[in-house]
C-alpha cells in the first residue's frame, strides 16, 4: 500500500481579499476502493458533482497559442499544462466543494483514451474565483492568479483518487473556479467517456459532512 500525503489548500476557491485562507491541512492518503455497484474505482454521487465545464491547455513553448475549448486533458513535462474550469451554481453557496483528481488505472477503463508515463510529479495552481479561462486563454494570458503560492508538487499515480482541495463553495458560488495542472516529468493525456468510469478532475458537493463519505469512512 502506498502512503501518500497531500497538502490541502484552497485551490483558487479562495483568492485575493476579501477572500481569506480558511484552512490548509495535510490529509492522510486513502486506499482506492471499488464501488460495488458499477465497478468503478471511485464514486461520484449523481447530481452532486460537476465535471469541468471548460477544459483548455496552455503551452510554455508556444506561449501565445490559444488552444480553445478542449475535451482532452493533456499535460507534458515542462510544456503543456491543462486548465480545468468549474461553474458553481449560486444555489451551492451552502455546500462544501471537494476537488478530486480521479486517477484510475488504464485497465479500469474501457472506452476512455488514456496515456501516462513519467515520474508522476504534478503541480496544482489555483486561479482567482470568478476569473475563468476562455478562447482567449494562452500561457501568456492566463486567468488571474490566486493569491497563494503554488502548492508543493504532489506525486500522483494511477490507481488512486486524490483530494486536491476541500472548502466552502460560497467563494465561487454563482461564478467559476479554475486551476492549472502541470508537471515537470510526466506525460498524461486522457479523454473521459460518458459511459466509462470517471477520470480527471471533478468537483463534488457535500452537506453537513466534514469530508466526503469515501474519505471519512
Ligand atoms: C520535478 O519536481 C519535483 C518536485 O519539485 C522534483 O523532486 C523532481 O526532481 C523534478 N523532476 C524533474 C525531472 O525535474
Ligand atoms: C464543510 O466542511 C467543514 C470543515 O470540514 C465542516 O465543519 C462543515 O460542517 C462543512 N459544511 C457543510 C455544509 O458540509
Amino acid at each position: 500500500m502506498h502512503t501518500l500525503s497531500l497538502f490541502l489548500a484552497y485551490l483558487g476557491v479562495v483568492g485575493a481579499t476579501p477572500f481569506t485562507l480558511l484552512s490548509k491541512r495535510r490529509l492522510e492518503d486513502h486506499q482506492w476502493t471499488r464501488n460495488e455497484k458499477d465497478g468503478c474505482p471511485a464514486y461520484l454521487e449523481a447530481g452532486e458533482f460537476e465535471s469541468p465545464s471548460y477544459i483548455t491547455q496552455v503551452s510554455k513553448c508556444q506561449p501565445d497559442r490559444a488552444f480553445g475549448p478542449q475535451s482532452i486533458g493533456r499535460i507534458t513535462p515542462n510544456d503543456v499544462s491543462s486548465i480545468f474550469n468549474f461553474d458553481i451554481p449560486a444555489s451551492r453557496a451552502d455546500a462544501n466543494c471537494t476537488l478530486e483528481f480521479l486517477f484510475p488505472r488504464q485497465k479500469q477503463l474501457t472506452n476512455s483514451y488514456y496515456k501516462y508515463h513519467g515520474g508522476g510529479s504534478f503541480l496544482f495552481t489555483g486561479y482567482l474565483a470568478g476569473s475563468c479561462p476562455g478562447p482567449q486563454t494562452t500561457y501568456n494570458n492566463q486567468p488571474t492568479a490566486g493569491t497563494f503560492p503554488p502548492f508543493p508538487p504532489i506525486h500522483m499515480e494511477p490507481g488512486y483518487a486524490y483530494t486536491i482541495d476541500v472548502g466552502p463553495c460560497m467563494f465561487a458560488a454563482g461564478t467559476c473556479v479554475a486551476g492549472l495542472t502541470s508537471s515537470n516529468d510526466t506525460t498524461f493525456e486522457f479523454l473521459p467517456s460518458a459511459d466509462d468510469c470517471p477520470i480527471g478532475v471533478y468537483n463534488a458537493y457535500s452537506y453537513g459532512l466534514p469530508c466526503p463519505p469515501e474519505y471519512c469512512g
